[in-house]
């Protein structure tokens, strides 16, 4: 398995271009399932989730024709993808896809929708956390679909179509949103989410499904009103960009000072963490096709943060941030309200000498003057990203093990921080 290995101690100094948002991806990319015309997505980024998600629509009968990339263009833009389900041969997912990327178990909103049928794999056990679907369960059986567990399998049944119906989420689920929105499209009537996911992504997938002729109101909102359609076409649309890459690069120019350029970031999807940043010393400008980020011998203040739902703090920037404030000037607190296990990478960032302590959701963070390079394992996606930041501070050498977790999620993330200036190799093994 491969290792990355980085020399920390250099300053960040460049420019990094953002990929397309793998968490917008994955849910563009399921609605291909809801129609029989193409749905071309551009600025999708080369994930290893990607690829996997590519494979479990493949077997639902989704063809996939990636668009070379033309002359003169950057070798780190997105790839452009159509994808067409002209029919669905199997409406069933396997456990052996749904357990290895949990966004697999979204195909059963857009499945039953089309076909009036999906058996669907659970997802299994998560290193985050528990992670039930009984939101996912509980908005189909409204929308008119009967669910049955048998044999590790949900299948959900609706022989004379989904109907429209009021939906209210007892807890904000942006999986949950996703998929009862994807199936209430074309369901007969009018479906209301009510508490409803407003993160960026799912405004995306919103606006994809209206070019593809659905009809939705409200989605940013915490209401989403669905009208639904008797059928959906083919559309074009762009994944819009990774805010949670964007704010992991902030916070390692952050940590390593420098100033960075994130081209193609935009500063509203991630105005919560970008405050958090100024509020720990970071100067943050927005501009026209991005935003600078720079930190230049001013020192790192600590910070009091709760992880939120969108607006709010994301979960997904939790374990960076943590990295970053183990080097800040003080004590910081920092609450995990989404995941009850997401504190994995404590005690890796432990073996590079930050001091950190747990008591339930909350770490206590106390600043310490420097880290020293070590080996350390990565445990789930944002954890290894949170390594990386402190191993490109850390003193000496920080080898990374089980790298195929930053795969999953970040784009070229060595070539892009070495485009910089740092040290970050890959060890192929
Ligand atoms: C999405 O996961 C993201 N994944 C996660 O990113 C992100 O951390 C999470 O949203 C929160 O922002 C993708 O978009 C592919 P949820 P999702 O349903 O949809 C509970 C990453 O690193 N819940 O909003 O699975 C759940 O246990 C990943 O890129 C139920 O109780 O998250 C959690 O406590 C990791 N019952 C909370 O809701 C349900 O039926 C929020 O989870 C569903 C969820």
């Amino acid at each position: 398995m491969d290792k990355i290995r980085i020399i920390g101690g250099t300053r960040l100094e460049g420019t990094i271009p953002i990929s397309g948002a793998k968490n917008a991806a994955l849910p563009l990319m399921i609605a291909s399932l809801l129609t029989d015309g193409t749905l071309t997505l551009d600025n999708l980024p080369h994930l290893a989730d990607v690829a996997m998600l590519q494979r479990i629509l493949g077997h639902h009968g989704v063809d996939y024709m990636i668009s070379g990339r033309r002359a003169g263009q950057d070798e780190m833009c997105g790839q452009t993808v159509s994808m067409t389900a002209r029919a669905i041969v199997d409406t069933t997912a396997p456990y052996e896809f749904v357990s290895q990327m949990r966004a697999g178990f979204w195909v059963i909103g857009p499945l039953v929708a089309r076909m009036g049928e999906a058996r669907v794999s659970l997802p299994g056990g998560c290193a985050i956390g528990t992670r039930p679907v009984d939101l996912f369960l509980m908005g189909l059986e409204k929308l008119g679909a009967e669910i049955e567990i048998d044999g590790g399998y949900v299948i959900a049944r609706a022989p004379r179509g989904l109907a429209g119906a009021r939906v209210t989420f007892p807890k904000v689920s942006v999986g949950a949103t996703h998929t009862v929105m994807m199936a209430a499209t074309l369901a007969k009537g009018e479906t209301i989410i009510e508490n409803a996911a407003r993160e960026p992504e799912v405004v995306d997938l919103a606006e994809c499904l209206v070019k593809m002729g659905a009809r939705i109101e409200g989605a940013g909102t915490s209401t989403i009103v669905v009208t639904g359609v008797p059928h959906l076409g083919g559309a074009h649309h762009r994944v819009l960009p990774d805010r949670i890459e964007t704010g992991t690069y902030a916070m390692a120019v952050a940590a390593t000072g420098g100033t960075v350029f994130l081209e193609n970031a935009r500063a509203e999807l991630l105005s919560a963490a970008l405050d958090v940043l100024r509020g720990a010393g970071v100067t943050v400008e927005e501009l026209d096709g991005g935003i600078r980020v720079s930190r230049n011998g001013t020192p790192l203040l600590p910070v009091e943060v709760e992880t939120q739902p969108f607006p709010g703090f994301p979960t997904d920037l939790q374990a960076q941030l943590m990295a970053l404030v183990t080097m800040a000037k003080g004590t910081s607190h920092i609450t995990e309200t989404i995941f009850e296990n997401r504190f994995m990478h404590v005690q890796e960032l432990a073996r590079l000498g930050a001091r950190i302590f747990l008591d339930g959701q909350t770490a206590t963070v106390e600043g310490v003057e420097k880290l020293k390079g070590a080996p350390v394992m990565a445990t789930d996606l944002r954890a290894s990203v949170s390594l990386v930041i402190a191993g490109l501070v850390a003193e000496g050498e920080t080898t990374i093990s089980r790298v195929y977790h930053l795969d999953r999620g970040f784009e070229r993330l060595e070539e892009k921080l070495c485009r910089c200036g740092a040290d970050v190799s890959r060890i192929k093994g």
